[in-house]
């Protein structure tokens, strides 16, 4: 389905590499801590696989402008816990600094190079992959390496020229694994397919979603999360002041379009029949129609939801999800991820279905 070379098509040993991953991280900022970093663990690997190679890491952490738009100082520092060979960080991304630096660095080695959105063009998205690649970093840089290995899976819809810019790309291993996940989704996959839609960035899935109706990919969409909150609000449903500012933006926008897909594709949308708010640390169960009254927070999905995202996925044959159905990470508003994750669990593992959970 996807032709491309990937770095076990090349021999690295003795080269310089550059790898571009995807480590952004959720970040206690405050602290200046790392709250998870699986993303860090899943880079080990491929990092191992490049152990005879002198390996430059080229990454972003969040967005200008957010509160966790920081350097890469800590994601070095936990590499270099996980990793047992050197790892060196250069608070530069292609100044003098990060030039020398990765003149310097020699096989066996690691180099982390500071957040690559601080470099304001990384923000743009460019369309031709010959535009990005006369960009300043890229033109830099490039000279300086025998290969460049694409494994930003996570960010790898965003054109931008960290990710598209270098001469060539090689696939690297978590793009490659990915590949091979995704090649049996749209080559020949398991029917019904259905997807767990939930988490932030409502507008993004909402399109992602109306591509694969439109496409004919998909049979059952189970929306949760911002999502959810955003299709309300736009077919007339008050969620109430705190749900809606969060997707205030999204629906200035796209309301009619949002509107129009739901009117073609209303059986095969799934809403929330309930939602959870957070009564002093318990979960108070409201009725969709009714949340609008309570001018709370919605955080999970209630228990009738639950009851009927389960029975549409004991049938599905493939499932994908994108996003937690709740704010997982807040005690009270858990519950709805977790029996999502089970059910999940419990239709691979007996029912032969495959389970992709992306993001
Ligand atoms: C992610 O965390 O989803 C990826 O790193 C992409 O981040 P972005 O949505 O800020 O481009
Ligand atoms: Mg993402």
């Amino acid at each position: 389905m996807f032709e491309y070379k990937s770095y076990k098509d090349v021999d690295l040993k003795g080269k310089k590499v550059l790898i571009r991953p995807d480590i952004n991280l959720n970040i206690d900022i405050e602290n200046n801590k790392i709250r998870e970093s699986p993303r860090i663990h899943a880079l080990i690997p491929s990092l191992n696989e490049l152990k005879d190679s002198a390996v430059v890491v080229m990454a972003h952490q969040s967005r200008p402008g957010a509160k966790d738009f920081t350097s890469l100082e800590l994601h070095a520092g936990e590499i270099r816990k996980l990793l047992d060979r050197p790892v060196k960080y250069v608070d530069d991304v292609f100044g003098e600094k990060a030039v020398q630096a990765i003149k310097d660095l020699k096989t066996g080695e690691v180099l982390v190079l500071n957040n690559v959105r601080t470099w304001d063009t990384e923000n743009k998205q460019f369309k031709d992959f010959a535009e990005a690649e006369k960009l300043e970093m890229i033109q830099t840089l490039a000279p300086l390496f025998d290969y460049f290995i694409a494994d930003a899976f996570g960010a790898a819809h965003r054109a931008q020229p960290s990710i598209i810019g270098w001469p060539t790309l090689l696939a690297g291993p978590t793009t490659v694994k990915e590949f091979e996940y995704m090649s049996k989704i749209l080559e020949n996959p398991g029917r019904p397919m259905v997807m767990l839609i939930g988490g932030a960035k409502a507008i993004d899935k909402f399109i992602a979603m109306e591509y694969n109706f439109d496409n004919e990919r998909l049979d059952y969409a189970l929306c949760s999360g911002l999502t959810a909150l955003l299709i309300l609000e736009a077919i007339g449903i008050n969620t109430g002041e705190p749900n809606r500012k969060v997707i205030a933006k999204d629906l200035e926008k796209e309301q009619e379009r949002i509107k129009a897909t739901y009117k073609k594709y209303k059986d095969k949308i799934i809403l929330p029949k309930d939602l959870i708010i957070d009564d002093n640390g318990n979960r108070k169960v409201v009725a969709v129609d009714e949340i609008g009254k309570y001018n709370a927070v919605a955080g999970d999905i209630g228990p009738k939801t639950t009851e009927e995202f389960k029975e549409i996925m004991l049938k599905a044959k493939t499932i994908i999800a994108n996003g937690p159905p709740g704010i997982f990470e807040q005690e009270v508003f858990r519950k709805g991820t977790f029996d999502m994750a089970e059910i999940m669990a419990e239709v691979s593992k007996n029912k032969g279905a495959l389970t992709v959970i992306g993001g």
